[in-house]
């Protein structure tokens, strides 16, 4: 008999459902919340009243456009973390509800592995196991990957994420929230070598992404002192030079991650994988080490529920129950 699930995804600040018969996403939809820009970084309190008010529209939506009723579901699948709590709460109370209504069996499904898991939505598909980079707004890691529930941490950050060090630096160059694709726009125009920024090497497959960003304070406080311009003259070279060394503390490790785990596959996901440079040297790097690479279109590198509902029926695939009756956390700190 053939799945149909409706996913859904509460866990920032985009509100988001999909469906899916078996493996074939029907429809899809994404509710983004502008109402954090003004603020220079999402305010959770004010996510969680956005994802109360979009959530039954976006749900309604992907129904309609799948031209599925509420009765035809098989499964609800939802993000349990990690995540803000207030926003998680939303999404899994409602799935929760709608699964209670309906007689539905639930799945809950992990944010971070489902990035991953996102490379199954079209094809060609990885194969398990493989070596897995997840860069978002809020993680850094390198994962080992053998089945859904046997997900091995290789290496992560000790502090910010990668997109949080593109936020906090395009912040400073006066971009709006989130400022990582500005970055990547503008940098298009620069030259990465007019300004070296540090590159933090961590032992093991650990990065650190907080230097970058205090260096980039100090030093544009200091050539604002000199030229109150200094930005606005240099702003394609800054965003270049500022991209070009946080992909480099990137792909300096997932080199050292493909060469101790003899991987042959690296598979990508997060927001931060749409950056331009970033997928061009992800490219250059797995072709010289002969690894296959995968990543999503950009709409499934960010959060989304399609990369939901794809887990949930690889779960199901791999013969990880799913549950009835009982209440699910949301866990807004979650290890694999
Ligand atoms: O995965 P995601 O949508 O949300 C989280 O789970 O965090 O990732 C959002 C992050 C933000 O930090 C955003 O600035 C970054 O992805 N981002 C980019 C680009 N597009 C999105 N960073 C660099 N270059 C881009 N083109
Ligand atoms: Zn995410």
């Amino acid at each position: 008999m053939s799945t149909h699930i409706l996913a859904i995804e509460s866990s920032c600040d985009e509100t988001a459902a999909a469906l899916f018969v078996d493996h074939r996403l029907l429809s899809e939809r994404v509710a983004s919340q502008g109402v954090h820009q003004s603020y220079g970084g999402v305010v959770p309190e004010l996510a969680s009243r956005a994802h109360l008010t979009h959530i039954v529209p976006v749900v309604d939506q992907v129904l309609k456009e799948g031209s599925f009723s509420r009765s035809q579901l098989t499964h609800i699948a939802f993000t349990q973390g990690p995540g803000l709590m207030g926003a998680l709460l939303v999404g899994t109370c409602f799935a929760q509800g709608l699964a209670l209504a309906l007689e539905l069996p639930l799945i809950p499904v992990h944010h971070i592995k489902a990035h991953l898991f996102a490379n199954y939505i079209t094809a060609p598909y990885p194969k398990l196991p493989f070596l897995g980079l997840v860069v978002s707004g809020g993680h850094t890691q390198l994962v080992w990957v053998e089945r859904y529930d046997k997900v091995t941490l290789l290496g992560e950050t000790l502090d910010d994420a990668a997109g949080e060090a593109f936020d906090k630096i395009a912040k400073l160059l006066g971009f709006p929230y989130p400022g990582g694709a500005h970055i990547d726009r503008h940098a298009q125009e620069g030259d990465a070598e007019t300004f070296s920024f540090p590159i933090t090497r961590l032992p093991k497959l650990n990065f650190s992404f907080s230097g970058i960003k205090t260096a980039v304070l100090y030093f544009l406080r200091k050539e604002e002192k000199k030229n109150a311009n200094f930005v606005e003259k240099h702003l394609h070279d800054l965003c270049a030079s500022v991209q070009h060394a946080i992909v480099t503390m990137l792909i300096e490790k997932v080199g050292q991650a493909i060469e101790e785990t003899g991987s042959q596959q690296l598979v990508v996901g997060g927001g931060v994988a749409a950056n331009s440079e970033l997928k061009k040297r992800l490219y250059a790097l797995t072709q010289e080490k002969g690894c296959e690479l995968f990543i999503p279109p950009i709409h499934h590198c960010q959060d989304n529920a399609a990369m939901i509902g794809i887990t949930a029926y690889h779960q199901l695939q791999q013969g990880i129950q799913p549950i009835k009756g009982a209440y699910q956390e949301p866990m807004a700190r979650m290890t694999f």
